[in-house]
């Protein structure tokens, strides 16, 4: 077998490049013919030649349909366009749409050009771009605004399941939308299977074929950059150089792409062969010391779920069974002792497996490492190919949390108006005229469109769709600023400059904590009020669905047991969430890994009885539930009395109507929390938050990690440890040791137990309600307290204890007289008074 080694040479990819062209690409393999493939330059006067391709005009409509008028521009010099197929593109004022026909139903690649054509005659970096299929939401609300890079190209893989196809454009917050180019191209049925892998735990995950795919890494291994002219699929594969976690742990291999020994299970389809031609490899053989591995790191984000597809491809060994290692996909072994020869049979033969995952635990990205075996003595390690797309949420989005119907207006009756900002923008010439003008179409708009998301109980923003950038002032006046984000509904705005005076500019040393959101930084207010600001990457295209998620949810909520939101900012496309200060921190940090001194049962009953409480209102404190979805001991914050507070929503989002069973969302959430079922069906309820919370009771009396790597095997995972103790009677013998020998009441803590045990239920039907367990453990410090005040045995958990009315404990009780007892028990304070207003309000929307 000719080869080729190379040393670590940066410039490579350069000679790749030039190889590639002397290299014969062609005539191998015969490549696939798509039945669909349509190649679409929107609003260009003529045919455009792109990678290899042609792109044909929007409007010649043979076989697709443009519903919807919209406005076709073209630059008028070409120079400044990053490539050929961004010079023109089609703007939209209103929903519009593309609607295909479709020969082959299957999956389809939906590729998508976008670039802000600077001499438009609108302003288009500022537009936002939503995309819907029939069934998918693809963006949402995207803008160049708060993104790093001129132009946008997305790809999708959907699988479509009739003979059409639409791709609906719908602007948002008042402005035009557009799009420079579409393809929609079919996929051989082999290239994403129905199943994969899932890490942790590990199960297989079916269903896959209902879902849509968003491309977000494609990465060639060691190899120069592949464009569609070099992929009969027409995929962009990257070079891995900057996802290399340490640049100097691997070296590129190059063979010659001909040799690469295709076979029935992968064809070229799978990847081209200089895709399994070249791989990043484990260092030289005479490195002493081979035991690292070579590791990607990749930020992704947390909310979704990621199909990763690992491609080998033995082009490094000079015989057979010389190669054997493992690949890791974050902290968890992929595959382990893989030895490609036995698999394949042959050297330079390709081999690819999938895998699903989330992101690693506590962070916003997804590492692939290939390293050593251990066990097998042999050193060496390779990767050809890595592909990482995202997988569709439960509301079957790609973007965020809205669904298609609750994108797509409910009638679009009033949508004609849209139509003039084509005609009449292009003819003002001054920035205030323009700014005037869109002042003035916002204040129609959001004076004649009304309704708001179809999963909203109430309008949230008054009488606007969206959280429409007019302050309340000056749509009265039709002047004033057109900038401010403003609503008495959503807390105090603050200017950034008094965010940064009360932070310190962001000072690291006032960091309180890095979330999935961005940086939580301690703060203090000109008025010496200490608040908890949460600043949001500014440049993140998903953290804004987030904030107005966070935004919507916490303007709306208000109880003693969930952390309030004093305000937030939204000043140069910052994203900034002010929160009243939590002195005492997460809970976690009262229970493991610090120095604080030990909680007390008592306390720890009434923390755990305060989360509960807070939890409880959100499932039942408005006329639709709110689920949390991340319950875990670091979202659970105590104040300067301990008083516990439930915190983190911007993963939350409102729970099924009452004649749901379930509603779809992405598995978010924390590993060592997840409810199985939520994990293994997708469908989320308020008894994941349950399950959870289970976990957070366990942690409470183990004082230990949910999930701690470093124990023996059958200890790794607290609820199944804890589960299995709990069954054999044994849960004395894991608790927290410094709880041990002091005063605990035995019948309290078996209270307890079983509590924890009920909402660990392997099914969210058995689990009760967080009523329920609100109740019980209100009952277990109760039996704490009797026992405290009356040193009298308590070993009957039936007893009658004074004060708490003898109501059968049963799980599937959810009558009303369960709830009155437990807002009976939260009167003590006049907060909850408060609250009971808000809920009389967010029940009865007349009382608006
Ligand atoms: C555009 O390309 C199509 C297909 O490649 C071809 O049939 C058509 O004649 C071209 N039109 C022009 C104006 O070049
Ligand atoms: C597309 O979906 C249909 C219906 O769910 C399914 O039968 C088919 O196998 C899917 N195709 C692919 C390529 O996943
Ligand atoms: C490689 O990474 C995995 C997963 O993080 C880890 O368990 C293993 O110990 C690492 N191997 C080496 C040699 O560092």
């Amino acid at each position: 077998m000719e080869m080729v080694e190379m040393e670590t040479m940066r410039w490579l990819p350069l000679i790749l490049s030039v190889l590639l062209v002397l290299f014969n690409l062609h005539g191998s393999f015969a490549a696939f013919s798509p039945a669909d493939n349509y190649l679409i330059a929107c609003g260009s006067p003529q045919n455009v030649s792109f990678q290899g391709r042609t792109f044909a005009p929007d409007s010649v409509q043979s076989s697709f349909v443009l519903k919807g008028q919209g406005n076709s521009v073209a630059a008028t010099s070409s120079s400044s366009v990053p490539s050929p197929i961004y010079q023109s593109a089609r703007i939209f004022a209103s929903t519009a749409s593309y609607k295909f026909k479709i020969q082959q139903e299957g999956r389809h690649w939906v590729r998508l050009y976008f670039y802000p054509l600077p001499d438009s005659g609108h302003n288009l970096a500022s537009a936002t771009i939503t995309v819907i299929t029939d069934d998918f939401v693809l963006l949402n609300n995207f803008s160049f605004e708060s993104y790093n890079s001129s132009y946008l190209f997305k790809e999708y893989s959907i699988n479509v399941t009739s003979d059409t196809l639409t791709l609906t454009f719908i602007p948002m917050n008042n402005s035009a939308t557009f799009v420079n180019g579409i393809e929609v191209v079919s996929v051989p049925d082999v290239l994403i299977p129905d199943q994969a892998l899932v890490l942790f735990p590990s199960s297989p995950f079916n269903g896959l074929s209902d879902l849509s795919l968003e491309t977000v890494f494609r990465l060639n291994m060691g190899g120069p950059l592949l464009t569609p002219q070099n992929d009969t699929l027409g995929r962009i594969w990257e070079n891995d150089m900057k996802y290399l976690h340490v640049n100097s742990s691997a070296v590129n291999v190059l063979v010659n792409p001909s040799t690469i020994r295709y076979t029935m299970s992968v064809t070229s389809e799978i990847a081209p062969n200089w895709v399994y031609a070249t791989a990043e490899s484990m260092g030289d053989p005479n490195v002493p010391n081979q035991n690292f591995n070579v590791t990607w790191v990749f930020p992704v984000d947390p909310n979704f779920m990621y199909f990763i597809r690992l491609h080998f491809c033995d082009i490094v060994s000079r015989t057979l069974y010389d190669l054997v290692f493992n690949a890791y996909i974050n902290s968890d072994t992929a595959i382990s002792s893989l030895d490609l020869s036995t698999l394949t049979g042959n050297l330079a033969t390709p081999y690819y497996k999938d895998f699903i995952s989330n992101s690693s635990i506590d962070s916003d990205t997804i590492t692939v490492s290939v390293g050593p075996d251990t066990m097998a003595d042999i050193t060496g390690a390779i990767l050809n190919g890595l592909e990482i797309m995202k997988i569709s949420n439960d509301a079957r989005s790609l973007d965020g949390l809205i669904s298609v119907e609750g994108l797509l207006p409910k009638s679009s009756k009033n949508s004609k108006i849209g139509i003039i900002v084509g005609a009449a923008l292009g003819t003002l010439a001054t920035v205030g005229l323009i700014a005037f003008c869109y002042c003035c179409l916002i204040v129609h708009r959001s004076k004649t469109t009304h309704q708001g998301p179809s999963w909203l109980p109430l309008p949230l923003y008054g009488n606007s769709q969206t959280m429409t950038k007019v302050s309340t002032t000056s749509q009265k006046s039709g002047t004033g600023s057109c900038i401010s984000l403003a609503s008495s509904n959503l807390g105090r705005l603050f200017m950034f400059q008094e965010i940064m005076d009360a932070t310190n500019r962001f000072d690291e040393s006032l960091l309180l904590g890095v979330g999935g959101f961005g940086k939580v930084y301690k703060g203090t207010l000109e008025d010496g009020t200490e608040v908890a600001v949460k600043r949001g990457n500014p440049r993140s295209e998903q953290g804004l669905a987030e904030f107005r998620t966070e935004i919507e949810m916490l303007s709306k909520l208000r109880h003693r047991h969930l952390v309030s939101l004093i305000g937030y900012c939204d000043e140069r496309s910052e994203m900034i969430l002010v929160y009243e200060y939590m002195a005492n921190g997460p809970l976690r940090s009262h229970l493991y890994g610090t120095e604080l001194p030990s909680l007390s049962w008592k306390q720890r009953l009434e923390i755990c009885i305060g989360a509960a409480r807070g939890l409880h209102y959100l499932h039942t404190g408005s006329a639709q539930s709110i689920i949390h979805r991340d319950v875990k001991t670091t979202n659970i914050l105590l104040d300067e009395n301990f008083v516990a507070k439930v915190a983190d929503f911007g993963l939350s989002k409102t729970g099924p109507a009452l004649d749901q069973t379930h509603v779809s969302t992405a598995v978010k959430g924390s590993f060592g929390y997840l409810d199985p079922e939520y994990f293994r069906r997708q469908q989320l309820t308020e008894k994941s938050d349950v399950y959870s919370f289970g976990v957070v009771l366990m942690e409470v009396l183990c004082s230990r990690p949910a999930l701690d790597p470093a124990l023996p095997r059958e200890q790794v995972n607290i609820a199944e440890w804890a589960m299995s103790q709990q069954k054999k009677g044994m849960l004395d013998h894991i608790i927290d040791p410094t709880l041990v020998g002091k005063v605990i009441n035995a019948a309290s803590l078996k209270k307890f137990g079983e509590t924890a045990e009920k909402c660990l239920a392997e099914y969210g039907v058995d689990r009760p309600s967080m009523g329920d367990v609100l109740w019980n453990l209100e009952y277990a410090l109760q039996l704490e307290e009797t026992s405290l005040a009356l040193t009298e045995p308590e070993d009957n958990s039936t007893n009658h204890i004074p004060g708490i009315p003898m109501t059968p404990l049963d799980p599937f009780d959810h009558s009303a007289s369960m709830i009155d007892g437990v807002n009976a028990g939260t009167n003590d304070d006049p907060e909850d008074t408060a609250t009971s207003a808000v809920f009389s309000q967010l029940v009865n929307p007349r009382g608006r």
